[in-house]
């Protein structure tokens, strides 16, 4: 398996463990670190919806809290078939954590996929180093 096979692998086996009572959408996401750790994460809901967290959101947290420093690809799953771009809050998260190059990898279903730039979703962005 290559490393995107990995990674989609990953962030399907994520999704089934999605905690969505309310929306009933399930999202799955998958993150390799610059130390080649892959970490998954799904999103888990809440009663009160805001406390809410994306697949993504969990995924990251997971690598840092372990110690890792920098995301270079992020794998993300939704709806069977179509693409799930991360939202808007995850973006930031993203940039907060990720390489110059990191890859976004948009999962349609376990053969297709998109790859795009993490600089092509938020351009022009406000991140770390403009403190
Ligand atoms: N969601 C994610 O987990 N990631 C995204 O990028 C888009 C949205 C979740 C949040 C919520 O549990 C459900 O999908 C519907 O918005």
């Amino acid at each position: 398996m290559n490393i995107y096979e990995k990674m989609i692998k990953c962030a399907l086996d994520s999704q089934k463990r999605a905690y969505t009572p309310y929306s009933k959408f399930n999202v799955g996401a998958a993150v390799l670190t610059e130390s080649g750790k892959i970490y998954g994460g799904c999103n888990i809901e809440n009663a009160s919806y805001t406390p809410t967290i994306c697949a993504e959101r969990v995924a990251i947290f997971k690598a840092i809290y372990d110690g890792e420093k920098k995301i270079k690809k992020i794998a993300v799953v939704g709806k069977e078939n179509s693409l799930t771009f991360p939202c808007g809050v995850c973006r930031q998260v993203i940039r907060e954590f990720c390489t110059i190059d990191c890859e976004i990898i948009v999962i349609k279903n376990e053969q297709e996929y998109k790859i795009i730039k993490f600089s092509e979703l938020l351009p022009y962005s406000f991140g770390p180093e403009d403190l």
